[in-house]
């Protein structure tokens, strides 16, 4: 059963996308509309538009569009239903209770009520039963206060192989969906075993407080050291951060970014609430994006080892693209955060803070590793390799002041080092739009492998005149949902080429006819959100053509022409057979 339609009316009343779309990304007004950084690639100058007299959105870099329904499709990777679900709670209506569910929604709802009820579990072994002691201990050991314990709703796995497994089952939860969420395995004789065995455990909790997955940490010196719940349908590692959803509470807009569980615990601990980790990898795009919704600058602490300066780097340069500015702290002899915090104290770590080094400094002084700056030939490598960082910096302020200091530090013209870093700029650029057209060829490829033939990049150059034609057609409608009848009764869907097209041509007019209020963002429920940013190119890049009878007409007759040209009659249904004839008519009338 499809959602009633007042309801979602209703829904995309309450939610304005500009609204909705401000909580990830700042808006800036351009007459009716907005534009903004892209939230779905990195971008440095804004490429999105919100328009806000039909409620859309369009990225003409990475193509992402669609309505307030699609955005929240793609930037909280949800289905249709929970978004509409998510949406709903934002604005306070309730529901309808048909349609409310997909067998998808359902499935993810099973999966977090397991994860919740293996949390209550780990965390009532650790803080209640006798083979909790273990757990305790060694939390102690490691100076985890009670509150902490208690705030991360730590826990505790026994040691045995079916402790949670016999818990759950008798709760009620299906075999199946143990193992999809991923904390039970089935052995070899086809019983359950549970998959966290004799660890401490840390729940792993989303921005809206659901327990979607769980790390486990050895106690003693077992392998592997930390054991992580693998990507489930509520689970992907790449998306989520540990302890993100204490840190959004934090106003600060300063985020501390640290590689393990217990060094974000630790930070925590000693006050500073706005701290969080990957899950154990490097950072990612995702990441760095979900992290620029709630700050405006990091703050990197990670392990000081060769593997955490590599990481260190990775997460500078990410950061940067997302438009987030990073800062690095150094841990001195300490190896990580958790370590330092217990040598130095909760106020030595707050100076560390205080002077980070900015992400330049940082990069500039790596570039001394290895050299002998006295050595005239280490000094030109030196120079070559900060010219290469500082032709990185996007503040042509920050370049002058960097490029003067490093000319007076080390005897050179600061003209001859600004020519050098101002030679790579433009060699940057130059490749940098070279590859950003081989992406928008690639992704268009991709896509019409995926089963959406013929669909190609909205550079209208490359469009063919019948292409330009459906893509017009389309857009009329959209606009003038009421010329739905003239238009049908000259072509049906089975002039037009592309098939993508084609069935967009189909469900619009099935949409009009069924009902009282037609919007083009209404086949969200009938496309991906891939494909409404396709449609809402389409309706945006025609904006103009669809306001223009003539050459609407002259799309049609493009349409019949070729079908005409080409178009065997056995391939037309009877309906289409006798229009195509009567059309033809009509424009041979026409002609005399
Ligand atoms: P301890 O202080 O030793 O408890 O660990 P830590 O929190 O300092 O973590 P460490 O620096 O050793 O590793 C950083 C993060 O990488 C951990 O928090 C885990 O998320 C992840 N990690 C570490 N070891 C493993 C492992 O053996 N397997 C997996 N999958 N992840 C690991
Ligand atoms: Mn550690």
């Amino acid at each position: 059963m499809p959602l009633p339609e007042t309801f979602i009316y209703n829904l995309k009343q309450s939610n304005p996308l500009d609204a909705v779309m401000a909580s990830y990304s700042r808006l800036i007004k351009r007459g009716r509309n907005y534009v903004c950084l892209c939230p779905f690639h990195s971008e440095k100058t804004p490429s999105c538009t919100v328009y806000t007299d039909n409620g859309s959105f369009f990225c003409y870099g990475c193509q992402a569009g669609g309505d307030v329904i699609t955005f929240t499709m793609k930037i909280e990777n949800l289905d249709y239903i929970e978004a509409v679900k998510l949406l709903s709670e934002r604005a306070g209506l309730t529901m309808p209770e048909e349609g409310a569910q997909t067998d998808s929604s359902r499935l993810k709802s099973r999966l977090l009520e397991i994860n919740r009820a293996a949390a209550r579990f780990y965390y009532d072994t650790l803080t209640q039963s006798a083979q909790g002691e273990k757990g305790r201990r060694y939390l102690a050991e490691r100076g985890v206060s009670q509150n902490t314990l208690t705030k991360y709703g730590l826990g505790y796995a026994p040691g045995d192989w079916y402790s949670l497994a016999n818990h759950l089952t008798k709760l009620g939860f299906a075999e199946f969906d143990l193992i999809d969420a991923n904390v039970c395995g089935r052995g070899k004789n086809g019983g359950l075993y549970d998959r966290f065995r004799d660890r401490v455990i840390f729940p792993i909790i989303d921005l809206r407080g659901n327990v979607i997955a769980f790390g486990g940490r050895v106690i003693d010196d077992g392998e592997p050291k930390y054991l992580n719940t693998s990507d489930t349908p509520v689970f992907k590692k790449s998306r989520h951060l540990f302890s993100m959803n204490l840190a959004k509470k934090s106003t600060e807009r300063r985020l501390i970014l640290a590689e393990g569980y217990m060094d974000v615990i630790a930070v925590n601990q000693a006050g500073f609430p706005n701290v969080a980790a990957t899950l154990g990898t490097a950072i990612t795009r995702e990441q760095a994006n979900l992290i620029k919704r709630y700050a405006d600058e990091v703050i990197i602490a990670y392990d000081s080892d060769k593997a955490g300066v590599n990481a260190t780097q990775k997460a500078i340069n990410l950061l940067g693209e997302a438009g987030v500015n990073a800062r690095i702290i150094k841990l001195g002899d300490s190896k990580d955060p958790d370590e330092y915090i217990k040598r130095n104290g909760a106020i030595r770590f707050k100076q560390l803070l205080d002077k980070s080094d900015n992400a330049l400094d940082y990069e500039l002084n790596k570039c001394k590793a290895g050299l002998d700056i006295s050595d005239a030939s280490d000094k030109v490598e030196y120079l070559k390799r900060c010219v290469n960082i500082l032709a990185g910096s996007s503040s042509s302020i920050e370049r002058e002041v960097y490029i003067s200091r490093l000319a007076s530090e080390n005897g050179v013209q600061k003209q001859t080092l600004a020519e050098q870093v101002n030679g790579i700029i433009r060699k940057r650029k130059k490749a940098n739009e070279k590859r950003e057209w081989d992406d928008i060829r690639i992704s268009g490829a991709l896509r019409t492998a995926n089963g959406s033939p013929g669909l190609r990049q909205s550079t209208s150059s490359v469009y063919s005149n019948q292409t330009k034609a459906e893509r017009g057609i389309i857009a009329y409608l959209a606009k003038n949902p009421e010329e739905a009848g003239a238009v049908s009764s000259k072509i049906t869907s089975a002039y037009f080429a592309t098939e993508f097209h084609r069935l967009i041509y189909e469900k619009i007019l099935k949409s009009i006819k069924n009902s009282a209020e037609f919007d083009i963002m209404s086949l969200q429920s009938e496309f991906s959100a891939d494909e409404m940013g396709k449609i809402t190119e389409i309706v945006i890049n025609n904006n103009n053509i669809a306001n223009n009878k003539t050459v609407i007409e002259d799309f049609i007759n493009i349409l019949i022409n070729r079908l005409s040209s080409d178009i065997c009659a056995k391939d037309l249904s009877d309906d289409d057979f006798v229009n195509h004839i009567k059309n033809i008519g009509i424009r041979k009338q026409q002609k005399n």
